[in-house]
């Protein structure tokens, strides 16, 4: 395991905004990075300076061709990030807006008949937009368990369930709930072995700060992000289409530019920002690493994101010094399992005898901000099958620190008593 020297640690914490303190609460420790990580002090920056152009794209004038010239940059950055050279990148609205758009396009542009395939496992995002545009089209919907223990769906299970008429599937590359990845290539490679021209969609949102992310090697369709849970900012999401589903017939403008699915004026501010996301995984990268190539750089970065994470869980949940983990207290429950390889820098458990909005409610006012999950639309499918009503979500990235697990595990030895 490498541990994160303290002046990286420095380093990286510094490149962000309001890492210690709130400026509504005062100090503070985050653990709230699953509903929204920190924010890069170059993509504020960024924001404020696009924020006050008035040009728009596609005109003769100097302003507007350096506009495009950063989307056409920003691309090639999300590109790079995500490992394709295939397909087109584009934002809308937001994370869940994209993986409406993308699900309907392909479950409306697939062959007729056939069904849609999808797991128990996924964020509502994915689940209502496959389930709403299965119904319309007339194309059964197929459930895909997940594993209540391990909070995962494998490829066998997509295995058992897939058939050569399944049009379109849908795959959550990691739970926010439970923190627990899915394997993508291997549930897609169970999938294309059996329905070899399925479209098939990855809702990325939770799992893309976590490092590592490979389009090239998953054989998909679409894999959508949204940029305010991987250190960009509130206001966008970012997609990525294959061309076959570019080619599955877009909404566009008529006589339009063909293959377009960017819905209007663009905002090159938000594309700006994405590649700040990617200059400082750069900049992480070289920091880890001797890579000089860019991808080798970023998955350099991925690496150490996902070392440092796995070294903080592993501490919250076995506990460090004298410190007992979250497993050592009387009562626990802990989502995905104690031991689990597929944990990506969240720990969600509940306690027999503290309701979890008490928990929430003891840290909040010690500083230390978690998120209660209740078993309603968004997170009923994980909690309710393990007989849950809610659950305490502590999430936290790599900028998040030994002594702030420290500072949480003595707040819970004393709320668990
Ligand atoms: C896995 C997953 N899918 C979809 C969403 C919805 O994303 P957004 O609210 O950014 O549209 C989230 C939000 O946390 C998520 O974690």
């Amino acid at each position: 395991m490498i541990t994160q020297s303290a002046p990286l640690t420095a380093a990286i914490r510094d490149q962000f905004a309001h890492v210690a303190s709130c400026p509504f609460q005062g100090e503070r420790i985050f653990f709230e990075n699953a509903g929204g990580a920190l924010t890069l002090k170059s993509v504020v920056e960024t924001s404020a300076t696009f924020a006050a152009i008035p040009d728009n794209q596609g005109r003769d004038n100097p302003a507007s061709a350096a506009l495009v010239e950063v989307i056409k940059q920003a691309k090639a950055d999300m590109a790079l990030f995500f490992n394709t050279s295939e397909g087109k990148f584009f934002v809308g609205e937001s994370g869940t807006e994209l993986t409406f758009r993308l699900i309907r396009t392909a479950v409306m542009g697939s062959a007729a008949g056939g069904v849609v395939l999808g797991s128990s496992v996924e964020h509502p995002a994915s689940r209502s937009a496959a389930l709403h545009w299965a119904e319309k089209a007339g194309k059964p919907y197929v459930n895909v368990p997940h594993d209540d223990a391990t909070g995962q769906v494998t490829p066998a299970a997509y295995a058992a369930a897939v058939t050569p008429d399944v049009r379109v599937a849908t795959i959550l590359h990691t739970s926010p709930v439970t923190g627990i990845a899915n394997d993508v290539a291997g549930i897609s490679a169970a999938i294309r072995a059996v329905a070899p021209d399925a479209f098939i969609f990855v809702d990325g949102i939770q799992h893309a700060s976590h490092g590592h992310i490979d389009i090239a090697a998953y054989d998909i369709d679409g894999y959508v992000v949204s940029p305010y849970k991987m250190f960009s900012r509130h206001g966008y999401g970012v997609a990525w289409a294959s061309d076959r589903l570019t080619a599955a017939g877009i909404e566009t403008l008529k006589n339009g530019p063909a293959g377009n699915w960017e819905m209007g004026t663009r905002d090159t501010g938000a594309y700006a920002t994405f590649s700040d996301v990617v200059k400082y995984l750069d900049w992480l990268g070289g920091e880890v690493s001797d890579a000089t190539d860019p991808r080798a750089r970023i998955e350099a970065a991925g690496s150490a994101i996902h070392a440092h994470e796995a070294e903080l869980t592993n501490a919250m949940i076995h506990g460090t010094g004298n410190l007992p983990g979250l497993a050592d207290l009387p009562g626990v429950h802990i989502l995905g399992g104690i031991e689990n390889p597929d944990r990506e820098g969240l720990v969600c458990f509940a306690l027999d005898d503290v309701p979890a909005t008490t928990i929430v409610d003891t840290l909040n006012a010690q500083g230390i901000r978690t998120h209660i999950r209740r078993a309603d639309h968004y997170s009923g499918n994980i909690l309710t099958p393990l007989g849950l009503d809610a659950a305490v979500r502590v999430s936290l990235c790599h900028y998040n620190t030994m002594d702030e697990v420290r500072a949480l595990l003595t707040a819970m030895k004393d709320i668990a008593g």
